[in-house]
This record gives structure tokens, sequence and C-alpha cells, in this order.
């Protein structure tokens, strides 16, 4: 993992159970001008539950999305989420240079829940306080046979990976570049996905937890199917929001809400746990991203649920773009979908 703020951008591909996503941007004198971007959409049966299960669908996926982008795309960034990857912040003196290294990697070896031997170990120095002399530092593990399933998978898309991040801090690295983090206000970046929901917490204007929980729109894609009676393709347009008047909204409300109550209750209790650990009584507000924040009716149900503020990110707030870009598609109402990429293709390689 590099999160080093000087370098190159390369390409961020997010490889998601509904969608592969690419972003590309150029970076010129501090601002971001989006040079390539496209998604597209797979089979729901080719990754399920982060778990690959139709390589070849996807290297053709892939490979699909790189010539519709740019056929001279060779370096991406990619992120791992869910089961096979761990986030955990320790508090330890302050140290710099290779004995920080030493003793970063001495006190991960401690925690991690995962045998050395098989996980990769990553870390990033989140805050260094003078006055203590403690620094914050977030450790990042990854199961290695899982890590490797993605490498090969983009080696043999005929791609160079050269940079590995989690989707919990790509989500962060995306709002951090499009909005002014306001420290009075404790935020949940929540990316809702087909088979996962990244949860990242800031507190006090930093970074504080990130939790992944393994429920998203998937469940909602089924009970459309068998509500209405559709086939995969048009259950997905209803998810989309394109089946218009065709399509009960009553229902459709109906649906999305008695389906969403797993997800409701994973976001429940991700947030009590980040409230008792930050030893907060209340959250602010929630910006959500991913797929699930353009499902019809499911950003409002989550507010309304969870009785706090929701807001729809846009992750090219502050990025230039031609809009002739997104050829038919209307910015604004994919833009949450490019989240994760965007937080990614933002990041530098050196
Ligand atoms: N315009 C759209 N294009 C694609 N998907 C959309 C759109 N609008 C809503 N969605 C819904 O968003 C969901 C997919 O979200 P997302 O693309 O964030 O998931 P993913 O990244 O593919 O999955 P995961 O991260 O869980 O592996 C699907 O249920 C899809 O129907
Ligand atoms: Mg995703």
């Amino acid at each position: 993992m590099a999160l080093g703020k000087k370098g190159r951008t390369v390409a961020g591909l997010d490889i998601g159970a509904n969608s592969i996503k690419l972003v590309k941007f150029e970076e010129k004198g501090g601002a971001y001008i989006l040079k390539a971007l496209g998604i597209k959409e797979i089979s729901p049966d080719a990754i399920v539950d982060e778990e690959i299960k139709d390589r070849d669908a996807l290297i053709y996926g892939i490979q699909s999305l790189i010539d519709q982008c740019d056929p001279r795309i060779k370096d991406v960034a990619l992120a791992v989420a869910g089961h096979g990857v761990l986030n955990d912040k320790i508090t330890m003196d302050k140290k710099t240079g290779n004995e920080a290294e030493q003793a970063i990697l001495f006190e991960a070896e401690q925690r991690s829940p995962f045998d050395v031997d098989d996980v990769s170990l990553d870390y990033h120095v989140i805050k260094v306080n003078e006055e203590t002399s403690k620094m914050d530092v977030l450790l990042v593990a990854a199961r290695k046979d899982f890590l490797k399933s993605y490498l090969d998978l983009i080696l043999d898309a005929g791609l160079r990976p050269v940079l590995v991040d989690t989707e919990a801090l790509a989500l962060l690295n995306a709002y951090e570049i499009n909005y002014e983090i306001n420290p009075e206000k404790v935020t949940a970046l929540v990316n809702l996905g087909f088979d996962t929901t990244n949860l990242t917490f800031i507190k006090d204007g930093v970074y504080h937890s990130a939790r992944d929980i393994s429920s998203g729109a998937r469940m909602l894609y089924e009970s459309i199917m068998k509500e209405f009676r559709l086939n995969p393709e048009l259950a997905l347009k209803t998810l989309k929001g394109e089946m218009g008047s065709s399509i009960d909204q009553d229902m459709l409300k109906a649906t999305v809400v008695t389906s969403s109550e797993e997800l409701i209750s994973g976001l429940e209790v991700a947030i009590s746990y980040f409230k008792s650990s930050a030893k907060i009584s209340n959250l602010d507000w929630i910006v959500l991203s991913g797929g699930g924040a353009l499902i019809p009716f499911l950003p409002e149900f989550i507010q309304s649920k969870l009785n706090i503020t929701v807001e729809i990110i846009n992750p090219l707030r502050n990025i230039e773009y031609d809009p002739d870009i997104f050829r038919q598609a209307q910015p604004e109402k994919i833009a949450p979908l490019l989240t994760i990429a965007v937080g990614l293709a933002a990041r530098k390689v050196k």
C-alpha cells in the first residue's frame, strides 16, 4: 500500500459485485482533471460476498472497460474490503523512520487476529501529538490468499496492479479531496454496494475507525425479482430507478423497506459500536455513496429509520471534467457509484 502525497496518479479500478468502475485523473497544479471514466455491469454471480466465482467473466469485463475508456491504461490501483481485510487504530510512542516501522509492525503482529504468516500488513500514521509524544497509527491487514485472488485477476486482464488500498480508506480519500472536513461534525461515510457496505467514521476532523458490513443492495434485488416476478435484468433496472411508471411505485417502496431490514440493523450495530468506542452520544450525519445512494426510496428510508441526516456524496465536486466524458449519462446521476474509484484514482504512486 502506498499512501504518499507525491508521485504520479494511476487509474482507479473498483471491482464490485454489481459493476466494475474505472476512473483516471490527470493532476495539474494540485487539481484533478477527469481523463477517463467507465462503468461495466457484470453478472450478479461473478463475485459473491467478495469471493471471485467467475474469473473469465471478470477478466472480460475488466478488459472491455479498459478498451472502452482508454486502451493505453496499464497501471491500476485497486481496493479490497470485507472479511479478508482489517483496519485497527493504535496509539503508541512517537517514533520516526526505520524505528517507527519496526515498532509499528511489532505492535501489529501482537494484535492481528489473523496469523501473521497469512496476512500482508501495512500502516499509515494518522496523527502525531507533539505534546504527549504519542502517535495514532492505522494498521491494515489483508489476508494474502484473498489479496492474491484479486491481484491475479488484474494481471490476467493484462494490467499492472501498482497500488492496493482498502475500500474504507479510498472512501475517505474521495471525501477529503472533495470536501472540507468540519472538525465539529462527527461523520459516517457510508458506501452502500451490492454485497458490502463500507463505513468510515470521522471524528475531530480525522479518521476514527472503519468497518465493512456484509449487506448491501443484493437483498433488494432478490426481493424485487420475487415480488414483481421480474428477470434479473429488469430487477436491476428497477433498482436503478429506470422502470418509471411501469412499476407500481408504492409496491416498490414497500419492497425496498421490507428487504432492507438486515442492512439497517447492520448499520445500527456498526454505528452504535463506533459511538461507544468514540465515547460520543451523537453521530451528526451520514454521507452516502455507492450504488445504494441511487436506489429509489433507500436514502430517505435510511435517514428516517436511523434518525440521522443523510446526504449524498458528489465525488466529482472538486474535479474538473468535460461533460462529454459522461457520454449520454448525467454526471450527477451516476457520480456516487464512482466514489471508491475516485478515491483510488487520487492516490499517488512513486
Ligand atoms: N445508475 C446506476 N448504475 C448502476 N447501479 C446502480 C445505479 N443506480 C442504482 N444502482 C444500484 O446500485 C447497486 C450497486 O452498487 P455499487 O455499484 O456501489 O455496488 P458494487 O460496488 O458493484 O458492489 P460491492 O461493492 O458490494 O462489491 C445495485 O443494486 C444497482 O442496482
Ligand atoms: Mg463497491
